[in-house]
């Protein structure tokens, strides 16, 4: 398996392009099941995560292509309704078939896609709202079934403005007869970027980005050419590269809104963020101050870019409290980034961060995606080479980054484990 290596204490400099959004493009795929006709969708990034989807798509029926960054899908082959264990077992995002596939045929089997490193992550929320459609819903041999029988106008609460069980409900909705209406809807970019990309198809979908989201429901979806949003992740990623290598970094194809919890937060610990109509550029050269900082459901400061902002606190002198409040186990990088140096206690879900002016780079392991983001921005910070492993782990969501963060002068390299 292939490793990085970052040899840091280099003020990043230049300009860096932000590709689209991995948690916007996984759905939206998910919901080409939907159209009997062909989507195009554009700005699609290149990675592992969008290529298991794309597996799963095909798995069912449908026709995939792929060039450069444009993904075309035919859905008019659609004649499956069961994804098996080993493509749902690869991605947790692979249920969001389920709620198309619901709408599309009153049937659907989905091999449950189980915990994964970050916490249980359950399906309760997705699958009781399947339920409150009308859905009967089994749950056996491993498999999460559902069928459809008298379905019609419902109103439906989640518990938790779950991301995942948003989207699949709003695509279960979308061909069934009458009006559903979710309450404490989750009010991510990507819902909105979901439901701009359903109404394009002709569904009537609205309050996408508010708590509660009404879906009208439609005979069938048509064609459609759809453009998806920059990654939000990935851009505050590289905002935070900007700020702990104390660079100055121009970050392009970014959506100002939705990068405003992290922009926040880097101006309250010093940084100077400075926005534009074609990009926010970060200087990270000032004095840095430690900040107390809470993840949230969007509009809060997101669980995604937790294990980054701890890499930049760990490198500010003081004291900083992070506080997860979305996963209960997403503190797995602190054991690797002790490796580093870095001061951190952890109380269950609180991490109090003693920062220092120096880390040391360390042979680390990526234990999931973010985590090993955070890695790679610790890398820049310390002296000397850190190396990471399992990065696996960081190609299924950032977009040759290794590359991207070579051309504003950081010191990264790529190689193969032999
Ligand atoms: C999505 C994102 C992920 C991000 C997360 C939170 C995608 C592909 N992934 O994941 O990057 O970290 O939102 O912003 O978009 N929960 C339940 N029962 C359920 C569903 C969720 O208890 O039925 C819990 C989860 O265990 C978790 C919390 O709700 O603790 C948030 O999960 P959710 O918003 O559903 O995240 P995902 O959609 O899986």
């Amino acid at each position: 398996m292939d490793y990085l290596v970052v040899r840091g204490s280099k003020p990043l400099k230049g300009q860096i392009s932000v590709s689209g959004s991995k948690n916007s493009t996984l759905p939206i795929m998910a919901a080409s099941l939907l159209c009997s006709g062909e989507v195009v969708l554009t700005g699609v990034p290149d990675l592992e995560d969008i290529k298991v989807m794309a597996q799963a798509l095909e798995i069912l029926g449908a026709k995939v292509k792929r060039e450069k960054d444009v993904l075309i899908i035919d859905g008019s082959t659609v004649n499956k309704i069961e994804l098996p264990e080993e493509i749902s077992r690869k991605m947790r995002a692979s249920n969001l078939v389920m709620g198309a596939l619901l709408s599309r045929f009153h049937h659907a089997r989905v091999a449950y896609p189980g915990g994964c490193a970050i916490g249980t992550r359950p399906m309760d929320l997705h699958l009781k709202g399947f339920q409150s459609m009308g859905f009967t819903i089994k749950e056996e041999f491993g498999f999460m079934e559902g069928l459809g029988s008298s379905l019609g106008s419902q109103e439906i609460l989640l518990d938790f403005p779950s991301v995942g069980a948003t989207e699949n409900l709003m695509m279960a909705a979308v061909l069934l007869p009458g009006t559903t209406i979710l309450r404490n809807a989750a009010r991510e970019p990507e819902i909105v970027d979901l439901q701009n990309f359903l109404n394009r198809m002709g569904a009537k979908i609205r309050g996408a980005g508010l708590d509660t989201i009404r879906i009208e429901g439609v005979s069938r979806l048509g064609s459609v050419e759809h453009a998806v949003i920059p990654d939000r992740i990935e851009a505050g990623t590289f905002m935070v590269a900007a700020a702990i290598s104390r660079g100055e970094v121009f970050i392009e194809n970014v959506v100002l809104e939705h990068v405003q919890p992290v922009v926040s937060k880097l101006r309250e610990i010093g940084a100077e963020v400075l926005t534009y109509n074609s990009g926010i550029k970060v200087v990270g050269g000032g004095r840095l101050r430690p900040a107390d900082i809470k993840t949230m459901p969007y509009p809060g400061f997101p669980t995604d870019m937790q294990p980054q902002i701890m890499a930049l606190l760990s490198s500010i002198v003081g004291t900083s409290v992070l506080v997860e409040t979305i996963f209960e186990n997403r503190f797995m990088h602190v054991q690797e980034l002790r490796r580093m140096g870095a001061d951190i206690k952890v109380e269950g879900r609180v991490a109090i961060i003693k920062g220092k002016n120096r880390l040391e780079g360390a042979s680390v392991e990526a234990t999931d995606l973010r985590a090993g983001a955070a890695l790679i921005l610790a890398g820049l910070f310390a002296d000397g080479e850190t190396h990471i492993n399992r990065i696996d782990h960081i190609d299924r969501g950032y977009d040759k980054i290794h590359v991207k963060l070579q051309s504003i002068g950081a010191d990264i390299t790529r190689g193969p484990r032999t």
